[in-house]
């Protein structure tokens, strides 16, 4: 029997939050990636994250709330320039880095000062939250290092049966993680680009976000990750994707590369259909990278890294 659920039937957002309260995993949709979720105030479910994905410990993982409400239980001192930007873009794509509290388990931060917090716009994500009746640690539900799964069925392949319950609420309609932003040094940070872009952001704050200093802090930022198994070519133009196809009748361009949602929300689909496709090379255009097609290139770049 398949452990994949619809997120209309009458009774699975109760199943979903009765899992969360035994400590089981659940497969959970929103707007950027299907994540993996556990309940934030259960060690055992916590560990269980890192086992289920083959993460190594310290990795940290991002805590999802239903609503606002909730915030001061996990973060302290929560700058201005960041409860305005949460006012603004929140239930959405962004997640914010802010100072832990004691309440967050050092299994969530990785033994950091800080902690990784959003709210997703996804109403069935936040029913389930909000029904468990404690915030969620939830990364993207595939396996360490894969492609991040943007559907159910994609869940399900990485990692089958060791989640309790498959959520299955349709494509996820961004296709991107969400935009981390560390609001802890004096001027935020751009620890991620995702499905909020940054000009909207700095347009919404009016003020400007660096890009991130010192070692790397998220592991979004490793130079490869993100990785299908075929080799993927970045090329800038049409006409250069094209000559590349002619002279390797084996490779398959990423289609959709004209319109940036469209390229976003079906990215990493489609690198995943190439994988069970067998095919070798992947060629992919590189859009301009601002817009969400800062996150599009961030993405680009990290899969095709050797
Ligand atoms: O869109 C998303 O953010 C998805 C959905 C499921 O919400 N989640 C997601 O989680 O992408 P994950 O674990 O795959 O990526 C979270 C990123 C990692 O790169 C992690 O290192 C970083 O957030 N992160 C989390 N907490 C952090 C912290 N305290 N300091 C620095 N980086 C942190
Ligand atoms: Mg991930």
């Amino acid at each position: 029997m398949s452990n994949i659920v619809k997120s209309n039937a009458v009774d699975t957002v109760e199943r979903a939050a009765e899992a969360l309260a035994r400590g089981g995993l659940i497969g959970m949709p929103t707007e950027t990636v299907y994540g993996l979720a556990g309940s934030a105030a259960n060690e055992q479910a916590l560990s269980k994250i890192f086992d289920v994905k083959g993460r190594p410990i310290g990795h940290p993982l991002i805590v999802h709330l239903s609503s606002l409400e909730e915030l001061d239980r996990y973060a302290l001192s929560i700058p201005q320039a960041a409860v305005a930007l949460i006012g603004a873009c929140w239930p959405g794509p962004l997640t914010v880095l802010l100072q832990r509290s004691r309440h967050v388990s050092d299994l969530i931060t990785g033994n950091r000062s800080t902690v990784a917090i959003r709210i997703p716009a996804n109403e069935c994500a936040r029913s389930i939250i909000a029904m468990h009746g404690h915030a969620v640690a939830a990364p993207s539900a595939n396996r360490f290092g894969h492609v991040s799964p943007t559907t159910a069925q994609h869940v399900f392949d990485d990692l089958g049966e060791h989640v309790d319950l498959i959520v299955d609420d349709g494509p996820s309609t961004i296709g991107v993680e969400s935009t981390i932003i560390d609001f802890t040094p004096p001027v935020p940070q751009l620890l991620r680009p995702g499905g909020f872009a940054l000009e909207d952001l700095e347009e919404l704050m009016d003020i400007h976000v660096a890009a991130p200093d010192g070692e790397s802090r998220a592991s979004g930022m490793l130079e490869s990750h993100y990785a299908p198994q075929g080799k993927v070519l970045l090329v800038n133009s049409l006409s250069e994707a094209k000559s590349v196809l002619s002279a390797h009748p084996e490779a398959r361009l990423i289609s959709h590369w004209e319109s940036l949602p469209l390229y976003a929300a079906s990215l990493y689909a489609q690198m995943r259909q190439a994988d069970h496709d067998g095919v070798p090379l992947i060629v992919a255009i590189t859009p301009v990278p601002s817009g969400l097609g800062r996150a599009i290139c961030d993405r680009l770049k990290k899969a095709s890294h050797p």
